[in-house]
């Protein structure tokens, strides 16, 4: 206006006065004035008696006084200057709430005369009131999973002024999530809200801090504030997400029942029952996978449960689900690869095609004999073998392939040394440990005819007494065969040959089967003293294979041979001795010889020579030597004794029982210087006639010399002694006392003056004959044995299987 400072309040005030002097005018005693609440006391608010037109000075005097409805001490009237002043605090909330207009109505009584006049003082507002909120702290709980643009109410502040002064602005911390839509002001009724502008996200920020900030249009401007705290809540909106999509394993097979394969970790950035995982394999899983693993739910490890076997299956492939227990879940999957490592557990294993092999003993080296493969289940150095055979068999394994052998011939077969083989094969893996397999394996050596029939000696020796009855059964001969069946079944036959003038088969036979040997026809040892003979075994192979054995049969001598007595001289004649003797012979002179022969041998030979008394039993003064057959004088002759003697001789062999012959001599005694003159004059002996042998060959079965003792003849009952006197003793007189002894039997001498005497020098030398020198006992004198005992270098002695008599 006009004026400014002190001044421009006075023209104000005059400019009100002149108002309300006019409003008085017309109004008649009615006065307005206005004062703002809050003003301190004493405030200028009228001059009310100049206004109502009292004097100052008839104011007391009048009774001037002042009366307002029960609000009466709120302002107060100076009676010296008639001023109306504040008196006490005005608040015109507390005056008349949120009510536009509020005054205080002022009742002015004056007596003398009494006038009542109306004064009407108007309370004005000032902005004494904040913007208020009906709390501090407001609290809101907002899904992670509220839709863009979802409203959430909040309450206002309020502000006791009015006006301007409750004219509020509000105002919302800047954030990116959250608008405040505050509704028009004639709205009022609506409360504010909060628009959502971004998607919540609890996993981000799981708690917004805002302030919500109001303003009144008082000056100065007045503000309350309101703390939200919103508590974004977790919606299952995260699938559980595991470390790895794949996991790639090893484990070794055999693993024990329980063994933590992998633990594995999914998370879930929800939380609470959001969040929390359950593990499982997924529904599609075989059931093989079940019984072989078990997954812990909770804990996400993987265990073995059963039997893990690299040779059923080398690779797992698990598949695993997550899944987390909000509503709905939420499912997460990954790939657990378990390969399974290869432990040697599993043996090798041996095929042979056959087991019972067959294979001829004459195979060439090198036959194959079967063939075998050998496998194991493992892999690697686990499922490499090597294959042995046991150590020192004629086979050999070849390798042929990878895995397959050929069991092969490697050294020569002999059935008869083995026939059959029990072959053990080791299949061994190059594990660590390794592990090994073994196979018996028999291979049957078959047989070929590759043995003859063989007799355990080369020769056999018989003795056979003569005269044996015709078809005896006298030896059994036996080959064996090393061969098998047909290959070793063996027959016998005899050799033919001849002997003399006749077949060997008329003499012997031999039964096929058994090897029996039969003599046919009774043998005369006289006549044939050894039948020496072949027998031959064959088998029945294809081809036959045979051999031979030899027989010698001696025929042994029986006393069926008297002795024979021989004429006297070297050129024969009768058998009868005729001598004349000289009377003038000393006692011990040999005046005649008796000669015989046995054509028995041994003991039936063997002659001795006794003097048969006469029939007068004179003395007689001769003697015979009981083996020499020399006749000889015991004493001088004299003239007593006869002209002519005749002695009996008695020549008598060893058989049993002995046969005797008995020989003349006759002696004629002469007188001394008488040249003596033999005549001889044949008498007939016992023997009768016999032909004057050139050689005599005595074969003497001895007991050691005959002339010694019982020890010998006991013990050597069957001991052959061959002797034979020297031809040039060409005499055939008993036996002489040197004998020659042949060495050997094979230097068989042949006499042929003794038919059919068989000979066999062609044998090979007696094997089955044992020789031995026998030793005169102590005891004995060998004068008295005498050259006849004179022990042969060369005796033999035959060794004979009795039990084939
Ligand atoms: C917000 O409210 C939550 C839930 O009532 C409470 O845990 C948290 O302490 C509050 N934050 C503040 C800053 O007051
Ligand atoms: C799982 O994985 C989380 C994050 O990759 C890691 O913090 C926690 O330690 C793991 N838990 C186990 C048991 O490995
Ligand atoms: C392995 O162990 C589990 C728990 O001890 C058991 O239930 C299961 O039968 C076992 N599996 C075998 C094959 O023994
Ligand atoms: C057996 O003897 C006969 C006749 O002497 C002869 O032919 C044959 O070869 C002999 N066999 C053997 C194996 O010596």
């Amino acid at each position: 206006m006009l004026a400014t400072g002190s001044g421009g309040r006075r023209a104000r005030r005059l400019l009100l006065s002149l108002l309300l002097l006019a409003a008085w005018e017309t109004g008649s005693n009615h006065v307005r004035y206005s004062v703002s609440e809050e003003a301190k006391h004493g405030t200028f608010v009228g001059r009310i008696a100049q206004d109502l037109g009292l004097e100052l000075a008839e104011l007391v005097p009048r009774l001037f006084r002042v009366a307002s409805k029960g609000r009466g001490d709120l302002l107060e009237v100076n009676l010296q200057n008639g001023i109306l002043f504040v008196n006490s605090r005005i608040d015109r909330e507390e005056l008349c709430g949120r009510s536009a207009e509020c005054s205080i109505h002022l009742e002015v009584i004056v007596d003398r005369p009494l006038q009542v006049f109306h004064v009407e003082v108007e309370v004005k507002d000032i902005n004494d009131n904040p913007p208020v909120f009906p709390a501090t702290h407001r609290n809101l709980f907002i899904s992670e999973a509220r839709a863009l643009e979802s409203h959430f109410s909040l309450e206002g502040a309020s502000d006791a002024d009015i006006g301007e002064n409750a004219l509020l602005t509000y105002r919302l911390t800047p954030n990116e999530y959250f608008s405040l839509e505050v509704p028009s002001n004639d709205e009022q009724v609506k409360p504010l809200e909060l628009v959502l502008k971004k998607r919540l996200d609890r996993e981000v920020a799981s708690e917004l801090l805002l302030v919500l900030k109001a303003t009144d249009g008082g000056k100065p401007e007045l503000t309350g504030s309101v703390k939200i705290n919103i508590t974004v809540l977790d919606a299952n909106d995260n699938a559980p997400v595991f470390d790895k999509a794949v996991h790639r394993i090893k484990l070794l097979e055999n693993a024990r029942n329980g063994t933590l394969i992998i633990r594995l970790n999914a998370s879930d950035l929800d939380e609470g029952s959001n969040g929390h995982i359950i593990y499982s394999f997924a529904t599609d899983v075989s059931s093989n996978t079940e019984a072989c693993f078990r997954i812990d739910s909770n804990s996400g490890e993987i265990r073995v449960n059963g039997k893990i076997d690299f040779e059923e299956t080398k690779l797992w492939k698990l598949q695993i689900e997550a899944v987390d227990k909000g509503n709905p879940p939420m499912f997460g999957h990954c790939t657990v690869l378990i390969e399974v490592l290869d432990i040697n557990d599993n043996a090798p294993e041996l095929l042979v095609t056959s087991l019972l092999l067959s294979i001829p003993e004459d195979a060439p080296l090198g036959t194959v004999i079967t063939l075998i493969r050998v496998t194991d289940r493992d892999v690697g150095s686990n499922a490499q073998v090597t294959c042995s055979l046991t150590p020192h068999v004629p086979f050999k394994l070849v390798s042929t392939f990878k895995n397959y052998y050929s069991l092969v011939l490697d050294s020569s077969l002999d059935r008869e040394k083995v026939s059959e083989y029990a072959l053990t094969l080791i299949a061994k893996d190059g594990g660590s440990p390794s592990l090994s397999t073994t196979a018996s394996v028999s291979v049957e050596v078959a047989d070929v005819n590759d043995n003859a029939p063989a007799f355990s000696q080369p020769e056999y020796t018989v003795f056979l007494k003569e005269n044996n009855p015709p078809g005896c059964h006298i030896f059994t001969v036996s080959a064996r065969d090393a061969d098998a069946q047909e290959n070793a079944l063996v027959s016998y036959s005899l050799v033919e040959r001849r002997v003399g003038e006749r077949a060997l088969s008329s003499y012997v036979s031999v039964h096929a089967e058994s090897g029996k040997v039969y003599a046919l026809q009774p043998l005369d040892h006289e006549e044939l003293e050894l039948l020496q003979f072949q027998v031959s075994a064959r088998d029945a192979g294809v081809p036959p294979l045979g051999s031979n054995v030899t027989l010698q049969v001696f025929v042994l001598d029986e006393n069926d041979n008297a002795p024979a007595l021989l004429p006297p001289g070297p050129g024969g004649g009768p058998s009868a001795v005729s001598q004349v003797v000289s009377r003038s012979v000393d006692a011990g002179h040999v005046v005649a010889k008796v000669r015989a022969v046995d054509a028995d041998s041994g003991y039936n030979a063997w002659l001795s020579y006794e003097l048969q008394l006469a029939a007068g039993g004179a003395r007689s003064p001769f003697r015979v030597g009981l083996y020499t057959g020399e006749i000889s004088t015991t004493r001088a002759l004299d003239e007593a004794d006869a002209l002519r003697q005749r002695l009996l001789v008695l020549v008598k062999d060893h058989g049993e029982p002995a046969l005797t012959a008995t020989a003349t001599v006759l002696l004629s005694l002469e007188d001394s210087g008488q040249a003596p003159k033999a005549s001889s004059r044949a008498l007939s002996g016992a023997a009768g006639a016999e032909t004057a042998l050139v050689d005599v060959n005595v074969y003497l079965i001895i007991a050691i010399c005959a002339v010694s003792s019982l020890f010998v003849l006991t013990l050597l009952l069957y001991t052959a002694l061959r002797c034979s006197a020297p031809p040039s003793e060409g005499t055939c007189g008993p036996v002489k006392p040197r004998l020659v002894c042949s060495s050997a039997v094979g230097s068989w001498s042949y006499s042929q003056e003794r038919r059919q005497r068989v000979c066999s020098g062609e044998g090979p030398p007696k094997t089955d004959l044992i020789a031995f020198s026998p030793s005169v006992p102590p005891g004995l004198n060998s004068g008295d044995i005498g050259d006849q005992q004179e022990f042969c270098e060369n005796q033999l002695v035959k060794y004979i299987q009795l039990s084939k008599f």
